[in-house]
């Protein structure tokens, strides 16, 4: 079993001044307080898992996270599975910080980071049994190109479950989404104080809005997202709509041929 922490020297950036992008490492500062008040994260980390859980695979599996963040989806399903091996994949050191510090806290031993870029990352050919990926993909330069590589990396008999954020983003809509659920459970004063502290978060989720305008971040619908996945050589065993219909869940595995 590796350690928690391998690899968290190395961070890719793309400095493209006429692109915008999320700035991860600020986002990383507030990202688990807006989770932690959004049902719909909870809920979709919750779906994740419990269909990982649910899939035929073997005891000892190796497990890859794309874009794994601050380690939510892994520090839900390690605990059930100590015996599986997991990849946390992530290019920001500031996601991967907060990550760390997670699974330490949790005592989460099963786990390695890997800081590097999805699409400069290479794995040996079948070498995961399950491979994961939330909200990641749509900010990943070159779906095409990564899922054909996260195809390759996926062993014959492997999942693949990839939830991605492809709608325009509205950020004014996820406030008052989050506002209203925040009162009900806080109260008014405690709502404000918590947007007032959190500010930053609401600040990257506009610049997701400008990377999309700027086609810079993958817009996709249900049957674009399967379509891509089709190409790239897997089966979709099952496509629906999560976080409040903002992103597809797929779960995948290889198509016959390809085996
Ligand atoms: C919206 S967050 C989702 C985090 C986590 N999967 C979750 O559901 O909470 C997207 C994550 O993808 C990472 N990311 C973005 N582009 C990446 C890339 N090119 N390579 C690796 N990670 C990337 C970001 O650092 C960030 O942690």
């Amino acid at each position: 079993m590796r350690n928690v922490c391998d690899r968290m020297s190395k961070t890719t950036h793309r400095a493209d001044p006429n692109h915008t992008e999320i700035q991860w490492s600020k986002y990383a500062e507030h990202y688990d307080q807006m989770c932690e008040n959004n049902p719909s994260y909870t809920e979709m980390i919750e779906l994740v898992v419990s269909n990982a859980l649910d899939r035929d695979l073997p005891r000892t599996s190796q497990v890859l996270d794309i874009g794994a963040g601050t380690g939510n989806l892994i520090s839900s399903m390690a605990p059930h599975k100590p015996d599986w091996n997991f990849v946390h994949l992530d290019f920001d050191q500031g996601m991967n910080l907060k990550a760390k510090e997670k699974y330490l806290q949790q005592n989460i031993k099963n786990v390695s980071i890997l800081q590097q870029s999805a699409e400069d990352s290479s794995f040996t050919e079948g070498s995961f049994d399950l491979i994961l990926t939330t909200n990641a993909i749509y900010s990943i330069p070159g779906h095409e190109a990564l899922m054909e590589k996260i195809h390759s990396w996926l062993h014959p008999k492997g999942t693949l479950i990839a939830v991605d954020f492809g709608r325009p983003q509205n950020t004014t809509d996820w406030m008052i989404y989050i506002a209203k659920n925040l009162v009900k459970t806080k109260g008014i004063r405690k709502t404000a104080k918590i947007f007032r502290d959190n500010w930053e978060a609401a600040k990257q989720n506009r610049r997701t809005t400008e990377a999309q305008d700027q086609g810079n971040y993958w817009v996709h619908d249900s049957s674009e997202f399967q379509n891509a996945l089709e190409k790239a050589g897997f089966s979709v065993e099952k496509n629906s709509m999560c976080y409040r219909g903002y992103s597809d869940l797929a779960i995948c595995t290889k198509t016959l041929h390809s085996l």
